[in-house]
């Protein structure tokens, strides 16, 4: 049997903090599928495909993570995947109250279940949003994302 487990988000863009998590995940199961949500309400600074070119150029040296993308219900991805399990990074307290209940509904909906690891406390400020407003008043964010998403970020917010 393939032990399968979904790794989703946003990632707009990928942060070392995420790939902490999707790097241990890596070491726990067989496939990590790494899910990039669809969100066509939120205004986004990458488009779904560059996230997904970012996410499968920072995660190949893991060799087995996959990256797709996903719109709607994430329990419905995980149910057409055939993935009974979904990882999240807990980064602080303040994410537990939201992350609970969505584990709590996920699972009602559909049985799939929800594993939370702590992030490591290097990245447990760090965010994707907070991460873009720094870069885009200049600031310096080097060694919070690789250094690919570095190059692309800057171009993107000064270009
Ligand atoms: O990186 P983010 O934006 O914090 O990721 C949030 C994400 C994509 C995991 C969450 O918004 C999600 O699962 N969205 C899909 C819609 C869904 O399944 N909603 C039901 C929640 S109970």
């Amino acid at each position: 049997m393939v032990r399968r487990v979904v790794c989703p988000g946003s990632f707009d863009p990928v942060t070392n903090g995420h790939l902490d998590i999707i790097g241990r995940t890596s070491r726990l199961y067989d496939e990590v599928v790494v899910a990039v949500l669809i969100n066509i309400e939120k205004k986004s600074l990458f488009t779904v495909e560059e996230r997904i070119d970012m996410l499968q150029a920072v995660t190949k040296e893991y060799g087995n993570v996959r990256v797709e993308k996903f719109h709607g219900l994430l329990v419905d991805f995980a149910k057409q995947q055939g993935i009974p399990t979904i990882v999240k990074g807990l980064r602080a307290v303040s994410d537990f109250d939201y992350e609970l209940q969505m584990a709590q509904l996920n699972y009602r909906m559909s049985g799939v279940e929800t594993l939370f690891m702590s992030t490591n406390p290097e990245y447990s400020f760090l965010s994707s949003s907070r991460l873009k407003e720094i870069a885009r008043y200049g600031g310096d964010v080097s060694g919070l994302v690789p250094d690919l998403v570095l190059r692309l970020l800057v171009e993107r917010l000064r270009g």
